[in-house]
């Protein structure tokens, strides 16, 4: 794959820049990144909108065209990329794991999130914008940011960002082209084996209920298989359930 970059001083959000950019030119090749160091709209999941201090942190969004994952296997793009980017941030500390189904977090804080956002064309996948935003340099955050947590924040030191993204597309790259039909079992293990709180009983909250459950295991449509205390085993779409 070879990396094309469109680097904006600011845009209002780098997902929804790729996305005009594909609608007005009809199609860009994969591997096409649009990366800036500030948004004024930056888009986060579920609604929410996502906050990076300017020219401080990695906010940026690559497509690729994944017309060999079949498009109920969607979720494997999460896998990919969230390995990926632990991969490169356990170079500097090894307390980073992946929150389901694609938050990267810190011990309990977060560092990074992404935003994928795929196009269905006929039965196969085609666009898919990956929207990533990872905390680099930011020192300080706005009192009601959920939780999180810079690279600076944790080695006490400043990151060129662009050696990071470097190494960042880089794993990118090399997870996404090591897919096949045949290693998704692998690519699961991997992802479970990185999965935040993937031992132990903790408190999850569905609606207004409470209950505590442990990880049993994914789905391979992404769903979060919970086994209650009680023994029984439920399974949970990402909007239906949080952490608490
Ligand atoms: C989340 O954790 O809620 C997802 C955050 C995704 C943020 C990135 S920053 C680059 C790209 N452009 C956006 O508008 N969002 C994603």
């Amino acid at each position: 794959m070879n990396e094309t970059f469109i680097h904006l001083n600011e845009t209002h959000s780098t997902n929804s820049y790729l996305r005009e950019l594909i609608m007005r030119e009809k199609e860009q090749p994969e591997g096409t990144v649009v990366i800036t160091d500030y948004q004024t709209a930056g888009r986060g999941q579920k609604g929410n909108s996502w906050e990076s201090e300017r020219g401080k942190n990695l906010t940026f969004s690559i497509l690729l065209h994944p017309n060999h994952i079949p498009p109920g296997k969607q979720f494997i793009l999460s896998q990919l990329i969230s390995i990926a980017i632990v991969g490169v941030l356990k170079e500097y500390d090894r307390h980073f794991t992946i929150k389901w189904p694609n938050d990267i977090y810190w011990k309990e804080k977060k560092i990074a999130g992404m935003l994928i956002e795929v196009d269905l064309t006929g039965s196969s996948l085609s666009n898919a914008i990956i929207g990533i935003g990872i905390n680099i340099n930011q020192r300080h955050f706005k009192s009601d940011a959920p939780n999180p947590v810079s690279l600076t924040q944790i080695t006490g030191k400043e990151h060129n960002l662009s050696e990071l993204l470097e190494k960042i597309l880089d794993s990118i790259v090399d997870e996404y082209n090591k897919y096949t039909p045949d290693n998704e079992e692998e690519i699961r293990q991997k992802y479970m084996a990185l999965l935040f709180r993937n031992k132990g009983i903790y408190p999850y909250s569905y609606g207004k209920e409470i209950f505590n459950a442990s990880i049993e295991g994914i789905e391979p449509n992404g769903q979060l298989i919970l086994k209650k205390e009680n023994g029984s085993i439920h399974t949970f779409a990402f909007k239906e359930i949080s952490f608490v």
